[in-house]
């Protein structure tokens, strides 16, 4: 086994968490077994929306051609065009119904209320691959990498590459000859999502719902940003969530995976800002991507996240090394400990080479380039209750759909799968 948590976190994780106990500890890594939110709960597959009528987005024309991503394959990587383009009738916002799925991820919900991905909310791989090119100009390594997490950590099907950007939808996403256990989709509690999001709770502060717009923390990211939503202020915002949650929350747990969050921060002033605000991150930009609405009184509530008008998406796409390189620099302005609460203190975790006792070690964008491509192509110590350790087929699929090079020029290792 390459990545261990260390014997100590281990042994006090364990005794927090029989569920970790019953596993034969992390070495037995062909068993998934995956969190999620059964029966009713939220999240759970029988409160799951279910459409009938699954249709496909309508796919990049001559006419209407966006980055002239379709397939799963590379577009153009050039952006600087109106999303959605005034005259195409296929990408018009149309507000999602109670038969359709969204789920965390502002990005995505915004893509499926324009029908760039399944409105649905029922996706697959080349779809996501597709649709965050051809929207928010996104690379293809970035965009690549972001779609195979999405699946292969736990929240999809690597048979069938179809993945619910919500809710518990199994007997849509799995394929029935192959179906090992739920596909708890991206609501999905530490797979990809986590604890700290800028604007949903953490799992359990909000009893299972870790998915919903939370207006109280998007008021709170807005304050202190000052409105502007940059990186300064988002770096100070995810302090002060981590800061909260640490306090807050008895369950709480920042694992490796936490880095992701400071991901998903750099979209806001990275991939939302528009080009008809010389991509300067803006409230109205901001807000119509989160769908927050401001009431009379001040606080926020929700409508169904859309597109602003007139948005031009970034001109220069957003690859995995950029992203990497905010995410260093973001966790580095506020370095704070990786691992989890366990009976009231905090545990550090070990996650070698890049995390020594809840302490990062990465240094360059490279290293955590390599961190992130590490959580996706061996065994993940993903969370302190549940450990996500991907089956062979998963780590195959991870392997031939990276295609090999965007992390081996990084000089990332490659992992041997056994
Ligand atoms: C295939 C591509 C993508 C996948 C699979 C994905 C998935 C996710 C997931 C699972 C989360 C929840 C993380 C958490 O809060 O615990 C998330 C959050 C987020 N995503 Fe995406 N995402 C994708 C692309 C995008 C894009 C293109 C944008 C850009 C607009 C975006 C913007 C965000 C933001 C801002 C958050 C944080 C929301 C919050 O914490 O309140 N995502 N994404
Ligand atoms: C994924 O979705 C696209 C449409 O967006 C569709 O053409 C393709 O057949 C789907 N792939 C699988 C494996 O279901
Ligand atoms: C929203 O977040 C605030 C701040 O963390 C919290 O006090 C509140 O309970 C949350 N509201 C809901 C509905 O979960
Ligand atoms: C927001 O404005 C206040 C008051 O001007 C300032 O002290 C603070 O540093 C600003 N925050 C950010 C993140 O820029
Ligand atoms: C739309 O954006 C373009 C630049 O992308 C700008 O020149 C134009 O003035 C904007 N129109 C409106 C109505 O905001
Ligand atoms: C990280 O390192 C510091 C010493 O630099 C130590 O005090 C701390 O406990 C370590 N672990 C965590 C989780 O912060």
């Amino acid at each position: 086994m390459r990545f261990l948590l260390s014997i100590a976190s281990l042994a006090a994780i364990a005794a927090a968490f029989p569920f970790v106990a019953e596993q034969e500890g992390i070495k037995n890594s062909h068993i998934v077994r995956r969190q999620q939110s059964g029966g009713y709960q939220p999240g759970g597959p029988e409160t799951c929306p279910f459409n009938p009528n699954h249709e496909y987005p309508v796919p990049v024309s001559d006419e209407f051609q966006y980055n002239g991503a379709k397939g799963g394959l590379p577009g153009r990587g050039q952006g600087g065009y109106l999303v959605p383009d005034p005259e195409d009738p296929d990408h018009q916002f149309i507000a999602p119904t109670d038969q359709d799925i969204r789920g965390p991820c502002p990005g995505l919900n915004a893509a499926a209320n324009h029908g760039f991905i399944a409105r649905d909310g029922i996706s697959n791989y080349s779809e996501l691959v597709d649709a965050v090119q051809n929207v928010y100009n996104v690379g293809y390594d970035l965009a690549n990498f972001l779609a195979l997490v999405s699946i292969v950590v736990a929240d999809g099907d690597v048979l069938t590459t179809k993945v619910s950007i919500g809710c518990d939808a199994t007997t849509r996403t799995a394929n029935p000859l192959s179906i090992h256990g739920s596909e708890p989709g991206l609501d999905g509690h530490n797979k990809f999502e986590g604890d700290v999001s800028l604007t949903r709770d953490d799992y359990f502060l909000g009893k299972g719902d870790n998915f919903n717009f939370n207006g109280t923390l998007f008021g709170m990211m807005a304050e202190t940003t000052n409105g502007t939503f940059d990186f300064n202020g988002l770096a100070e915002y995810r302090y002060n969530r981590y800061v909260q949650s640490r306090q807050e929350n008895s369950e709480m747990f920042f694992g490796p995976l936490g880095l992701f969050q400071y991901g998903a921060a750099s979209f806001v002033y990275e991939l939302m800002p528009s080009g008809s605000d010389n991509y300067v991150p803006t409230m109205e930009n901001t807000k119509s991507f989160f769908g927050a609405k401001q009431e009379s009184d001040g606080t926020w509530t929700q409508i169904p996240e859309q597109i602003p008008a007139n948005w031009t998406n970034r001109v220069t796409p957003y690859s995995l090394i950029d992203v990497s390189v905010q995410i260093g620099e973001m966790y580095g302005k506020h370095p704070v400990g990786f691992g989890g609460n366990v009976n009231g203190a905090f545990v550090g975790l070990d996650f070698p080479p890049f995390i020594e006792g809840g302490n990062i070690t990465a240094a360059k964008p490279s290293d955590y380039a390599c961190l992130l491509y590490q959580l996706i192509s061996g065994p993940i110590p993903s969370s302190l209750n549940v450990l996500v350790t991907p089956t062979i087929e998963a780590l195959q699929f991870v392997l031939t759909m990276i295609g090999g090079s965007s992390f081996t020029n990084l000089g990332c290792a490659i992992p041997v799968t056994k």
